[in-house]
């Protein structure tokens, strides 16, 4: 029974395909990529999968029974027509079951609100298409944050539009977690689970940060408008109004959500403190 993963060379994909390798095997994982030289690393079977190509996929799916299809990272618009194609061909090359990560998050009064919509697009398309699914509904990820620590600690604060708002935070290794059991168990064939902790505030955030970095941040709320602003001149227009976006979902309570990820893995997610410490360890090894 092989697995195939598609946009393997990212991040969230490597973790995913080497979760899955503790699980099966590397003989029965099948890693897609747009660049296949960027997943050759992991160590298992590649083939070409660019989601602008979809008779790439007519082929990279021969043989295969389960689909994990990452969500694209471009326009939103475009990511219908890609997941669509992908989903067409994993339907035509006879893959009995997809799962799909898609995103929490807001459908409407925010800039984000366009790439959420694109995710449930691709729900609905696959939840019509024959196919045996599953859906996994992506927190957002941890990492940027912690990343982003330098200038953070440059500022001596956290400073976005979230306000009051909690937001529901993961990490790609307990998304891989997840979805390695999504992919390999068949109880979770017709659900859709929200995948991440409980949800935090910006408030929450600065002090767990503070306790595991031993850093000194506050945070401070400023309007949707000024951060906008700040973000586009920082990231550019495309980037920065979808990161704008996100804190925006989140100052209007459209991040709260609850925790499913208990069903998806078996077992509760790890805490806020405990992804810190995970990442705090990694970055120093
Ligand atoms: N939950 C969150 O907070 C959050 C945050 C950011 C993104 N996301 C979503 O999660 C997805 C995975 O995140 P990540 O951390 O793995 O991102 P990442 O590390 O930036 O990886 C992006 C991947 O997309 C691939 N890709 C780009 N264009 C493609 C195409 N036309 N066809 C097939 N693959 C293509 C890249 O392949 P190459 O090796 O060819 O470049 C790369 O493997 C993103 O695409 C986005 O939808 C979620």
């Amino acid at each position: 029974m092989k697995i195939a993963v598609t946009s393997a060379s990212g991040q969230l994909g490597t973790a995913i395909v080497h979760s899955l390798i503790g699980l099966v095997g590397p003989e029965s994982i099948i890693a897609t990529a747009r660049t296949p030289k960027n997943a050759e690393h992991l160590g298992v079977e590649v083939r070409s999968g660019d989601y602008n190509q979809k008779a790439q996929f007519d082929l990279a799916l021969s043989g295969v029974d389960t689909l994990l299809l990452i969500s694209g990272n471009g326009d939103p618009e475009k990511r219908k027509q890609q997941h669509a194609s992908v989903i067409d061909a994993a339907r035509a090359a006879g893959v009995r079951k997809v799962v799909y990560t898609s995103i929490i998050g807001p459908v409407s009064d925010s800039d984000f609100a366009p790439i959420v919509n694109s995710n449930r697009h691709t729900e609905d398309y696959l939840k019509n298409s024959g196919l045996a699914w599953s859906i996994g509904r992506n927190g957002i990820y941890l990492e940027p944050d912690l990343e982003y620590l330098d200038h953070y600690q440059k500022d001596g604060k956290i400073t976005n539009c979230a306000g009051d708002g909690r937001c529901a935070y993961t990490t790609r290794d307990e998304l891989a977690y997840a979805y390695a059991c999504m992919l390999t168990q068949e109880q979770h064939i017709g659900q859709t689970y929200n995948l991440a902790g409980a949800a935090i505030t910006q408030y929450e955030l600065a002090e767990s940060i503070n306790e595991v970095f031993g850093t000194d941040l506050y945070y401070e709320p400023i309007s949707v408008e000024l951060y906008r602003q700040q973000r586009i001149s920082e990231l550019g227009e495309f980037m920065g109004t979808i990161i704008s976006g996100i804190y925006q979902g989140i100052r209007n309570g459209a991040m709260d959500v609850p925790s499913d990820y208990q069903k998806a893995a078996g077992r509760a997610p790890v805490s806020l403190l405990e992804a810190m410490r995970q990442f705090q360890s990694r970055a120093s090894s």
